[in-house]
Parts: C-alpha cells; structure tokens; sequence
C-alpha cells in the first residue's frame, strides 16, 4: 500500500522544505519515493536545486519529482471541459485565449496531484509520495470536504454559472452557447468517479496523512488552529506538527533576548492548541533551506534518524461527531488527572478548554458557532464536550 504523506501550512512556512527532505530521506533510505508539488507557485525545484517541471523527472536514485503544471494537465486529463469551455466562449464571440484560464478551477492542482496518486498506486509506483501542498483555503476545503466528488461539481457547475454570466455581461443578451456534449458528460462523469477513488484514500488513515507545518508566530499558530479544526471536522488525520524556524535556545542576547522571550509564549500557545500532536522542531538557519546538503540537515533536525514515512498517529486527538441530538467534540488528553474542566469561550468560535493544569484553546468549526454548550465529562483520558444543535440565538 502506496503511503501519502501532505505536507500543509501557511505560506514561508517551510512546508517545501520540510517536504523535499522528506522526500530526500525516504528515497536514501530504499523507498521509491515521489515528491510532488500541487503549489501553482512551485519551489520544488529551487529547494531541490533541480529543475522540476511538469512531468515525473528521476532526480535521484529512488527519487522522482513532479511540479503539476495545470496547463499541461487541462490538455491532457480535462481536455473535453477546456474544449467546451472554448466552444462557449468563442460562441459568445470572446476570445478562446481565455478559455484555458476560465477552466482552470481554484484546487484543481491538488486534484490533478491526487489523481496522479490514483494511477501510481495501480502502478505500484512508489512506496511514499510526498505532497506540497498550497497554502490556500481551498486546499484546505478540498481536503476536508465531506465529499470530494461533490466539490468537483460544484466547482464545475459554478464556471458554468460564471460563464453564462459573463456572456450576459460582455454581450448584452444571451446568444445561443453550445450545450455540453455526451463526451464532456461522459468525462465529468469519469471524473466524478475516480474522485470517490480519490476519497477512500485521502480518508484512509492508515495510509494518507497530514503534517502540519507552523512558526513560533502568532498569525502561523491562529492561521492553523483553524485549519487543524476542519481537517478534524471531515476525519483526515493530522498526525503530526513540525515547528520551524525556531531560535536555539542559546540565541538569547540583544534583539534575540526579546525575541526568544516572545517564542516561548508562542511556545505555549502552540502546545494550548495541538497538544497531544506529536511534534517535530527545526531551527531557523542564518542561510536559505536550498539544495541536498542542507536539506538533508534538515531531515536530520526534524526526523533524528528516525524513518519519516512512519505514520505516528491513525487518528487526530481532536474529533468532531454528532450523537443523538447532540454535537460532541471530543479531546484527547493524556495524563489529564480527573479534576473541575472548565469551559469557556473568548470569541464567537474559540473555546478555551482548561482541566486541572491543561489548558487547550480550539477553534470551532463554523457550525459550532453558535451551538450551545452543554458540558463535558472526562473519561478515558477522553474529554467529550457536548454542544446543543439546536442554535441559541442572540
Ligand atoms: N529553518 C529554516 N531556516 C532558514 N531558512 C528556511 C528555513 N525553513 C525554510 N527556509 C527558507 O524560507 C523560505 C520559505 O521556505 P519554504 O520551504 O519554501 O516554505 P513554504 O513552502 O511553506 O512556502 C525558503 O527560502 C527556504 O529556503
Ligand atoms: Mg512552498
């Protein structure tokens, strides 16, 4: 069974090469790995000081790179949709130039990254694939949705709806555009299915799983709080945390006093926030993260010589489900003593979560928004909160 392993977080963080030494250490350890980039804004390359592109390229022993490139694919994997797209715009009378960028949906590198995943795997390609992945909500959306066919769908039906609009709005009045043909429904139909495909492995815990990757800085650390509670929210596993850019312990004179003062408090917000994640620490380097050597440092900071593609957790510590007429959040907390759990919310959807000594401070999925808290019990080093579905109103 092919491991997936996507790498995800805020933009600078790291995640590239966080994910290109992944990558560097599985392939010198045995593994037939891929590191592949879904980011339009590919720095696979530059960190692998490789030139990439987008077709599978053997950069080393046991190691090939991909950068999706998006144009390449729409000719190739959604040629039928780009060319309705440019029957339609050429019957508005629009340019067929902007066709191929009408097309292109916001996601749609991941999408075709993991479709991609679907042919390797009947190909028993490769051991490991590393992803990296965007930093944009819609990765995050994409990846959490409920259901990954649905989104596609979605999606197409509002390039659609957009187009119709645009006619409306260049021309004036509607001319007569050209209905999809059975082979754009056939191909949409394809699509559809190879997404189902595309699900049962992203939701696989045994076999795909998310490392978050964050900075000890406030806007990194509440940026992805938000995006740990969604993954959680649709059962991807977030297995893992790697702390990046972080000051040595021994940096403390001058600016870097203040500066490590002001890590230790991120420090404990971070812990407030994904405790128990296993977590994982690279140090900020006086130099750019480039090219094998330092890369392989790096992998060396993360990963100690640990194997990388070992998946530390089948199930993140935080769990959102229904139960009756209840909605439950529930909370890992190992080594929480028994004691008076204290809950309470600071703004419309952070909960402030505080049992003996720990404190976990979680940001609520939007439909908890308003929901009412109901109380919690601990048990099984399990604290189960229980919100009212029903939504308060004021
Ligand atoms: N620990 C580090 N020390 C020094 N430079 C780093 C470190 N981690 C990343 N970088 C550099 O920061 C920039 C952004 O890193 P990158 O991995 O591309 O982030 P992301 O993929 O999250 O946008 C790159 O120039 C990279 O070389
Ligand atoms: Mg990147």
């Amino acid at each position: 069974m092919m491991r997936i392993i996507i790498y995800t977080g805020k933009g600078g963080v790291g995640k590239t090469s966080a994910a290109a030494a992944t990558a560097r250490r599985l392939a010198a350890m045995g593994y037939r790995t891929l590191a592949m980039s879904t980011d339009a804004a590919h720095s696979l390359s530059d960190s692998l000081d490789v030139k990439i592109g987008g077709t599978r390229k053997n950069i080393e022993k046991n190691l090939d790179a991909l950068e999706i490139d998006i144009i390449q694919e729409m000719e190739t994997r959604w040629k039928e949709i780009e060319e309705y797209v440019k029957l339609f715009m050429l019957s508005q009378g629009m340019d067929e130039l902007s066709a191929k960028e009408m097309a292109i949906l916001p996601g749609m590198e991941l999408i075709a990254a993991l479709f991609h995943v679907l042919d390797y795997e009947k190909n028993n390609a490769y051991d490991v694939i590393v992803m990296d992945t965007a930093p944009t909500a819609e990765t995050l959306r994409l990846l959490s949705f409920p259901d990954v066919s649905q989104w596609y769908m979605t999606r197409i039906y509002g390039l659609f709806k957009k187009l119709v609009a645009l006619a409306k709005f260049t021309i004036g009045r509607f001319l007569d555009f050209p209905l999809p043909s059975p082979a754009v429904l056939k191909s949409l139909e394809e699509m559809n299915i190879k997404m189902a495909e595309v699900k049962n492995i992203l939701q696989d815990p045994k076999r795909t799983t998310i490392r978050l990757v964050i900075n000890p800085e406030r806007m990194v650390i509440n940026e992805t709080k938000r995006a740990y509670s969604y993954l959680c929210l649709y059962g991807l596993t977030v297995e893992c945390i790697i702390v990046n850019r972080m000051l040595p312990d021994d940096a403390g004179i001058g600016y870097f006093k203040e500066k490590l003062e002001e890590q230790k408090r991120y420090m404990e917000m971070i812990h407030n926030a994904f405790d128990p994640i296993r977590m994982f620490f690279a140090y900020q380097l006086p130099t750019e993260m480039m090219g094998s050597e330092k890369l392989d440092e790096l992998a060396i900071t993360i990963f100690g010589d640990s194997d990388p593609s070992i998946v530390y957790a089948t199930e993140s510590p935080m769990r959102f489900y229904s139960e009756g007429d209840k909605h439950i959040l529930s909370l890992r907390l190992p080594f929480a003593i028994k004691g008076e759990v204290e809950l309470y919310r600071s703004h419309d959807t952070s909960l402030i979560v505080q049992v003996g000594s720990h404190k976990r401070n979680i940001d609520l999925p939007l439909v908890l928004k308003n929901a009412e808290l109901l109380g919690a019990e601990l048990k099984d080093e399990t604290l189960k909160i229980k919100f009212g579905r029903e939504k308060k109103n004021g």
